[in-house]
């Protein structure tokens, strides 16, 4: 129920709208290419495969390689902490000429402090996840890394929201 509301319309997730005040609705509307990639929550065998589609496909849509890299770290990363951490949600890959956008949505149980969680090293990966070489707690810092804006939005009943945006003009390269 929580699962549908969610993918119907993430952007309800906002508490502030900054992503609505920001002109969301239009940009979604531009953007020439839109998937998205289903990912179970404890799926450790499918571990990478919703970011190696998002790869592809950016590789289709002849986005220049340094972009690609970058939009697939925070894919990769956004996708194994679905797997790690939540009970499951979607990976949304949006292309637009302007900007790569991956969006992670998520069922819960939502991270409890965002900022503690942005730390370098901060884990809370169980250990069925750690046994694997998963939980390092570099995850959030490289998704900040890599994207030229990121926004996570979380909240306890409903889940997590992340938003990286990956700027296709050359000035923010
Ligand atoms: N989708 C999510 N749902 C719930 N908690 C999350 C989610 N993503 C990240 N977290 C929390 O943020 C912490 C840091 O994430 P990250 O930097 O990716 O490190 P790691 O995944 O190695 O634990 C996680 O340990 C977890 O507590
Ligand atoms: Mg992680």
């Amino acid at each position: 129920m929580v699962m549908e509301t969610l993918m119907q319309d993430p952007v309800d997730c906002s508490e502030d709208g900054l992503w609505r005040s920001a002109g969301w609705k239009e940009l979604s509307m531009a953007h020439t290419l839109e998937f998205s990639f289903p990912v179970e929550g404890r799926s450790f065998a499918k571990a990478g495969d919703a970011a190696s589609r998002v790869k592809q496909l950016l590789k289709q849509a002849a986005i220049p390689t340094a972009f690609i890299r970058r939009a697939v770290v925070v894919a990769y990363e956004a996708e194994l902490n679905m797997i790690i951490h939540s009970q499951g949600g979607t990976l949304e890959l949006l292309v637009s000429p302007a900007e790569v956008v991956i969006r992670a949505v998520d069922v819960g149980p939502g991270i409890e402090d965002v900022e503690k969680a942005m730390l370098e090293g901060y884990s809370t990966a169980p250990q069925e996840a750690r046994k694997l070489g998963f939980g390092g707690g570099m995850g959030l810092p490289n998704m900040r890394r890599s994207a030229d804006q990121l926004k996570i939005e979380s909240d306890l009943e409903f889940g997590t929201v992340i938003t990286a945006v990956i700027s296709l003009r050359s000035d923010a390269s």
